[in-house]
């Protein structure tokens, strides 16, 4: 699929202000830093649709970006960053649950996780709680290019290793890089499949 216009809609922090729920919608969720936003930024060619910064805690509210007129795509505030909110269910972490659970028309969330790092606790939770939800998601790698090739494969491996201790397959993944553009395609023509599903 190639992006063709992504505007910018409304943020709050607030699910029953969010547009109406008449398109399919994804959404970006992840540890604080782990790049929801430069990827939001990379797969549609803008360099600041979405507000990114070095600093966690950047993203603080619900943002909706309307793509090719079709279909959402939605930024939210990291979890997991101590300053921020201490346990899961607080700050931030309320709105993305209260998100969750109420949005009707969220189709596929993705659970964004820096590739350099083993599986995190609180991603596994995350995961966890997401799927005795019955609720779909995929796991995208971020930061592809921080790592050599052979250390890409082997940290991707060593996490599927960890996650089959759970769970009795991998969830469906996907590898990113923001400054490389890695991934933009498959991820890309994944949300053009899965759209393709949803009845309109
Ligand atoms: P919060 O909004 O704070 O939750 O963070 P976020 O997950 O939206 O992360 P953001 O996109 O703001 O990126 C955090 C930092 O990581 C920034 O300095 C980005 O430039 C950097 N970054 C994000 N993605 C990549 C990537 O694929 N490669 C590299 N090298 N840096 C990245
Ligand atoms: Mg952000």
């Amino acid at each position: 699929m190639k992006v063709n216009t992504a505007e910018f809609i409304i943020s709050n922090s607030d699910v029953k202000k969010c547009p109406k729920a008449n398109m399919p919608e994804y959404a970006f969720i992840g540890r604080s830093n782990v790049g929801k936003s430069s990827l939001i930024n990379m797969l549609t060619d803008h360099k600041n649709l979405a507000k990114i910064s070095g600093k966690p805690g950047k993203t603080q509210l619900i943002n909706h970006f309307l793509i090719n007129k079709e279909w959402y795509l939605v930024d939210l505030p990291g979890y997991g960053y101590a300053k921020v909110s201490k346990n899961l269910k607080s700050g931030f972490s309320k709105i993305i649950y209260s998100y969750i659970e109420n949005r009707e028309n969220l189709v596929n969330i993705f659970v964004l996780v820096d590739v350099r790092h083993d599986a995190q606790q609180i991603d596994l939770n995350f995961m966890e709680w997401l799927n005795g939800n019955g609720i779909a998601f995929s796991i995208i790698f971020t930061k592809a290019d921080k790592l050599s090739k052979r250390e890409l494969a082997n940290n991707v491996e060593a996490y599927k290793q960890q996650m089959l201790i759970r769970w009795e397959e991998m969830p469906h993944y996907l590898i990113s890089s923001s400054t490389s553009g890695m991934g933009k395609e498959e991820l890309l023509n994944f949300i053009e499949e899965t759209n393709k599903t949803v009845s309109k």
